[in-house]
């Protein structure tokens, strides 16, 4: 078995998966939503305290499977330097009092295997990552063979959700709720434009839409306390908007090099609408979509052991003196 750890947000989780079968034998997650909800954004010194109260408690839990461990994974980049460094630390010191490898994972590589929790891997394909600090477009050929074909010059399509909850004081993780907010709106009430239009490259920006949305509710503001209406066709329009720019550069990869097999990966892959749209752009290409379960979307320690099963297949383990946190985009 490998016991796998995430700590490279907001989000503190462990789980245990068989080598041989793939069989998720335990999975657990503790996340700090509501801790940072006030902030209007995750506190990276707040989400390190708060790793270092919940992992040991999770892993309290895992004791009874330690003699059957054969190694421990954890995600070591990217990420909040002060969070990753909680969950190698623990790896560290597990390796050394276990005697057993340390498994260094890329995190966003692990998001990638949240399509293969408990199956076997289905490659080549095409994946849209989708998170808080990510949005690419990657086309994923093996463990080792995976190119960045397109990504964000700024922010992220998650973040760029967090920012407008944020401008709209309606809390944080802002996906979620600036979804709900928008199923009650008008998409068409703000025309707001589509990034990077004219530009016949495969890249996003989400920092000029962000920008349209605030000078919007600056306007609105003039007139008193935005309503839930104004806030919902704001949520709505942004929305749209946001994926219709996704939309538009996957439509363009699309007549370029139709792939056999799509994937949407990432915390933001729940989103309802790139869902939908990314189904129908599949469907006219007759491409196979691939989604993680609901539950793998966002960060968990489930993805981090199913990549770490392939690397233990591969020896692929690093000595817990060289075991670094790597901070870099990838
Ligand atoms: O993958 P993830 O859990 O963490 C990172 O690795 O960043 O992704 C979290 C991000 C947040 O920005 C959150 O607002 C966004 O995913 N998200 C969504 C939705 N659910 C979560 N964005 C848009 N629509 C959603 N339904
Ligand atoms: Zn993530």
């Amino acid at each position: 078995m490998i016991l796998s750890i995430e700590s490279s947000c907001d989000d503190s989780s462990i789980a245990i998966t068989k080598i041989e079968t793939l069989e998720l034998i335990y999975h657990k997650k503790i996340s700090q939503e509501i801790d940072h909800s006030v902030y209007g954004g995750v506190v990276p010194e707040l989400a390190a305290r708060l790793h270092a109260e919940a992992l040991p408690k999770i892993l309290e839990e895992c004791k009874t499977y330690f003699k059957e461990l054969k190694a421990v994974a954890v995600t070591n980049a990217p990420g909040l330097s002060v969070t990753l460094q909680e969950g190698v630390m623990m790896a560290k010191a597990l390796a050394i009092s276990l005697g057993i490898p340390i498994i260094a994972v890329n995190h966003l590589k692990g998001h990638i295997y949240s399509c293969f929790i408990e199956k076997a891997t289905q490659f080549p394909m095409t994946v849209l990552l989708v998170s808080g600090g990510h949005t690419q477009i990657i086309e994923a050929n093996s463990l080792d063979d995976m190119k960045i074909i397109g990504q964000t010059s700024d922010d992220s399509f998650g973040e760029s959700f967090d920012k407008v909850a944020k401008m709209l004081h309606l809390g944080y993780p802002g996906g979620p709720i600036v979804q709900k907010y928008g199923q009650n709106g008008n998409d068409t009430a703000y025309d707001f434009p589509i990034p990077l239009r004219q530009s016949p490259n495969i890249e996003f920006s989400f920092s000029g839409l962000k920008n349209a949305v605030r000078v919007a509710i600056l306007e609105e503001e003039k007139n008193g306390t935005l309503s839930d209406e104004i806030k919902s066709n704001i949520c709505a329009s942004f929305e749209k908007t946001a994926v219709a720019h996704i939309m538009m550069k996957l439509k363009k990869y699309f007549k370029l090099y139709p792939p056999k097999r799509f994937a949407i990966v990432g915390g933001a892959s729940a989103n309802i609408r790139l869902r939908g749209e990314c189904e129908s752009l599949c469907k006219t290409y007759d491409c196979e979509m691939i989604l993680a379960p609901l539950q793998y979307c966002s960060d968990n320690a489930a993805m981090i052991g199913r990549i770490a099963i392939e690397q233990y297949c591969k020896n692929e383990f690093t000595l817990y003196s060289n075991l670094d946190i790597q901070t870099r985009i990838h």
